[in-house]
């Protein structure tokens, strides 16, 4: 199976990304103010996954990161969020941080670590993401940069 290459998204895909995410249960109500914060990999013309990098100051907030079901278990999570966490460490950003609600595993093999929230920057904490769309259950991790 030939997967196209991870490509910066734009607003005419954000109906493909806002199914997605809505599909896996991931808010949507603030991808329309900034489309160009997500990558995402077609194939054969549909969007079968994506992530978003949200800038916060000196930091971001990995976010939105969704595979189609029928796509998971090929490392395509994987191959976004290293994508994303190099741009991150391109950028010269000094943390990424992330909220999940059901894949705090899967991050920190990733390499995160659980943080708390009193111990996440304010810059963060004042995403829409953060202050609004994610709920307080979701557990919160961090990646300092650059990586070891
Ligand atoms: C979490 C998710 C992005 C993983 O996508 P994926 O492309 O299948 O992941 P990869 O192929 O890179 O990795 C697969 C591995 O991660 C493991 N894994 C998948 N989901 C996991 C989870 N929620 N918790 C822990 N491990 C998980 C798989 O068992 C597999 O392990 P293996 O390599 O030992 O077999 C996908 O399941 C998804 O879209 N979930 C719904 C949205 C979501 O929760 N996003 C995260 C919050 S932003």
């Amino acid at each position: 199976m030939s997967l196209d290459a991870i490509v910066g998204l734009r607003s005419s895909d954000l109906p493909q990304l806002e199914n997605l995410l809505h599909a896996n249960r991931l808010p949507t109500q603030d991808c329309a103010e900034q489309p160009e914060i997500f990558y995402g990999i077609y194939n054969h013309g549909a969007l079968i996954a994506a992530g978003g990098l949200e800038p916060a100051e000196n930091h971001v907030l990995l976010r939105s990161v969704v595979v189609h079901p029928q796509f998971r278990g090929r490392g395509l999570a994987r191959r976004i969020s290293e994508f994303l966490i190099g741009r991150a460490e391109s950028e010269g950003r000094t943390a990424v941080y992330l909220l999940t609600e059901t894949a705090a595993n899967y991050f920190e093999n990733l390499g995160f670590a659980a943080v708390s929230r009193e111990n996440v920057p304010l810059s963060i904490t004042r995403t829409r993401q953060f202050s609004a769309l994610c709920p307080d259950s979701a557990s919160c991790l961090v990646m300092t940069l650059p990586r070891q």
